[in-house]
């Protein structure tokens, strides 16, 4: 079975608000998406968007303002390394062995991925990583506030606790351990809900894989075509209508992977899933290819993302679960992260 055919059993179907983006202004360059907001697809203009300035605090992705306060770089950076010696110290530890991995992804995933990551915390920190709470960012601080009033807390020095553990741990008052616990679930979100949307779209798009195609290769098509950061926002800036006269000075722009990583001038069968052309392609430097973003500020995170994502798509493929055969549809909802929502994984029969 070649592996290109293998999707045509399956069907992705958008949202209508992405299926008419496709459908309205793929392959095009800089076009009106609302009267405030323009829209980029090519891959020159968004190398220049990108390029113009850094992103502002609220325009970032994993470190926002957190209940009001801004997180500054030098925190974020912080952060981010504790979370990477966690990820780091999980994946030195043996392999899990027999570790069932059937069911509903991204959920399945995202629960291999926290435990395996996070599993020395304690369940009051575990519990911030609950698929539930993406729901309303009400209940995630109601979770929160909760967490940092009860007593019994996590201590500092507990050495079982993870590093990012150790930072709620060592966080002294009220507010402060609130704070810590939000961090917590800002570091650890990408690290467990966003790497297994990743590999749950890598199975929906191309599972079963042949054996002679590496799970790295398998990823990059898989953030080409299903792109979990699939929009960059950028508000509106005068570095803008200087550099593109179709944007206006109060224009916001909204530079779209989704389009330009299957623009038919850059990409040969742009629809296809066919991992093989990243044997000869390099992913950091591939015009309009900007899964992580742009490279004058790329995703710090990705270093730890692509080994959790292979170790998770192994895992997969080395137990012989398939997607299951009744399962003819995937739908795609229209949410900040893009993933197709509940693949159901089986045992091949
Ligand atoms: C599949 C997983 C991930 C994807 C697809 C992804 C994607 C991206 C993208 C597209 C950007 C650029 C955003 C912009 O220019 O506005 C970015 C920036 C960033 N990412 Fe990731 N990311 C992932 C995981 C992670 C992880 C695990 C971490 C760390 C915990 C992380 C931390 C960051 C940081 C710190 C930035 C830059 C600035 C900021 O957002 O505060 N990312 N990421």
């Amino acid at each position: 079975m070649s592996l290109s055919s293998v999707p045509r059993t399956r069907t992705t179907v958008f949202a209508p608000r992405l299926a008419a983006l496709l459908k309205d202004h793929l392959g095009q360059d800089v076009f009106r998406l609302e009267p405030d907001t323009v829209g980029v697809a090519g891959h020159e203009a968004a190398d220049r968007i990108l390029a113009a300035r850094r992103a502002t605090e609220t325009e970032r992705p994993t470190f926002k303002p957190l209940h009001g306060r801004s997180i500054s770089r030098t925190e974020a950076s912080a952060v981010t390394r504790t979370v990477g010696s966690d990820v780091r110290e999980a994946l030195a530890r043996p392999r899990p062995q027999d570790v069932d991995l059937s069911g509903v992804w991204p959920l399945t995933g995202h629960l291999f991925l926290r435990d395996l990551v996070l599993g020395q915390d304690p369940y009051r920190l575990r519990v911030l990583m609950s698929r539930n709470l993406e729901l309303t960012t009400l209940l995630t601080w109601s979770v929160i506030s909760v967490g940092a009033a009860l007593p019994g807390r996590p201590r500092a020095g507990d050495g079982r606790l993870t590093a990012l553990g150790q930072r709620v741990a060592g966080a002294v008052g009220y507010q402060e351990r609130r704070y810590a616990m939000g961090m917590y679930r800002r570091a650890a979100a990408p690290v467990c809900f966003t790497v297994s949307t990743l590999v749950s779209n890598a199975l929906w798009l191309g599972a079963p894989f042949d054996d002679g195609v590496s799970n790295r290769d398998i990823i990059h098509e898989s953030l080409r075509l299903l792109p979990p950061s699939w929009n960059i926002l950028r508000n509106a800036s005068p570095e803008y209508p200087a550099l593109d006269g179709r944007i206006g000075a109060d224009d916001d722009v909204l530079v779209l992977p989704l389009l330009s990583h299957r623009d038919p001038a850059l990409w040969d069968e742009p629809d296809a899933f066919r991992p093989e052309r990243w044997r000869t392609l390099d992913p950091d430097d591939t015009p309009g290819y900007l899964p992580f973003g742009h490279s004058s500020e790329r995703c710090w995170g990705r270093h730890m993302v692509m080994p959790l994502a292979e170790l998770l798509l192994d895992l997969v493929r080395g137990s012989h679960l398939v997607v299951d055969p009744d399962q003819r549809t995937g739908k795609v909802p229209l949410l900040g992260l893009l993933g197709v929502a509940d693949v159901r994984l089986v045992k091949a029969a």
